[in-house]
């Protein structure tokens, strides 16, 4: 017998869906109990379903293997069989599904863009907005749900630059322009996602829909939780430009952040580096077993962080900034890039860490 929480993985087949199962293997308090697909995987066993595009490093976790994937659209066979799910699906009407395993009493911690703009949904990082979470009861009252509720994780490219600059802030610097570039990794389109002709020696700008996302969600994750209402952070100004890579895994952002009232001449480099080495929040004061032990590591070398040789810190989990220098262009304000796991703490990473906050803070029961 185990006292773990039951829980499935919607979209388990895909790009992030492989990446939780593997992340759940061995966790303390979750159990893998069930696994949905597109209606062309359910029925069969999970190794034959991911037969020729498993695509991380360990092995398929002995557990899943034999397991019989169901169809995602089928949301009794999910009461009877999991008490949660994480969602990492990719199709049209992920809103509506969503809404409707909630419905059933099915906990939702959803990686999918569909429900981020969802008024009452919380967008979280753990280590920024943790208390979003105490919109979960309105979210229940408004929508009529007995025991389910969704919460979700960001875009995956924010998770490179968002938390450092969050702990800037917290230090009291007043950041009132974001000026981001990404270079974002392939994986982050999915599998088979896109084609090899196409990214190979090549870059794709203006990434549809991603520069709005970058430019937007940081807003909501930023903002105050009042009068039952999340309040969107009003006082920042963002412009983002998205590119895609041929990079297999891990976002890099290169970012200038404008401070309105500290002046570059007084900005001590040596100052926001303690800042972001010395960072921690309720994930790391809670000791949740994905948190991070070094949230933000900062890098000295001058050609790091690089994807390959720095997507693994903290077990995924960690942002790496490196290249800070005052920025010429603004009257005050800093430049650096950050990097971080898509598929780890922009994602499967990510969303545990959401669930295990939800467990720490009594919501899965
Ligand atoms: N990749 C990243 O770095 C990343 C990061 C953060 C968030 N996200 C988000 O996470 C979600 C999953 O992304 P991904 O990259 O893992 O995509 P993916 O590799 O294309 O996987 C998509 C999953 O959705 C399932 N699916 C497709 N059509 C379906 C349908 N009609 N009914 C039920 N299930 C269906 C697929 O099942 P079959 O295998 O049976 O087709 C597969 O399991 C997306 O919403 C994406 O925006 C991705």
């Amino acid at each position: 017998m185990t006292n773990k929480i039951p829980v499935g993985v919607l979209g388990g087949t895909g790009t992030v869906g492989q990446m939780y199962i593997s992340r759940l293997e061995n966790h303390p308090d979750f159990e893998l109990s069930y696994i949905a697909a597109s209606p062309s995987s359910a029925g069969k066993k999970y190794s034959d379903a991911v037969h020729g595009r498993w695509r991380i490093k360990e092995d398929i976790p002995s557990k899943a293997k034999n397991m019989i994937v169901s169809d995602a659209n089928d949301i009794k066979s999910a009461v009877n069989n999991c008490s949660f799910v994480f969602s990492a699906l990719e199709m049209g009407l992920i809103k509506q599904l969503e809404e409707n395993y909630a419905k059933e009493g099915i906990i939702v911690v959803s990686n999918c863009s569909a429900n981020r703009w969802t008024e009452d949904v919380p967008m979280l990082i753990p280590e920024i907005n943790p208390g979003h979470i105490d919109i979960i009861n309105n979210q229940r009252e408004n929508h009529g749900f007995n025991k389910g509720f969704i919460v979700v994780k960001p875009n995956c490219s924010l998770q490179s630059y968002l938390t450092p600059i969050y702990a800037l802030m917290k230090e009291g610097y007043d950041v009132s322009k974001i000026i981001v570039t990404t270079m974002q990794a392939t994986s982050g389109a999915g599998y088979p996602g896109i084609s090899s002709l196409d990214l190979i020696g090549n870059i794709i700008p203006n990434l549809s829909g991603e520069q709005e996302k970058a430019e937007k969600e940081p807003l909501k994750i930023l903002g105050e939780l009042k009068n039952k209402k999340i309040i969107n952070y009003d006082k920042i100004k963002i412009s983002a430009h998205c590119n895609r890579v041929p990079v297999i895994d891990g976002h890099t952002a290169c970012v200038s952040l404008e401070f309105s009232s500290i002046p570059s001449k007084s900005i001590n480099l040596e100052d926001i580096i303690n800042i972001w080495e010395n960072f921690r929040s309720v994930p790391q004061d809670l000791e949740l077993y994905s948190a991070p032990k070094r949230p933000i590591i900062y890098t000295n070398e001058s050609d790091r962080p690089q994807p390959v040789r720095d997507i693994y810190h903290e077990n995924g989990m960690a942002v790496v900034v490196g290249g800070l220098e005052k920025e010429n262009i603004f009257s005050y304000g800093i430049k650096f890039n950050g990097l971080s796991h898509n598929l780890i703490r922009g994602a499967a990473g990510g969303g545990i860490l959401n669930a295990e906050l939800l467990k720490a803070k009594g919501y899965l029961g």
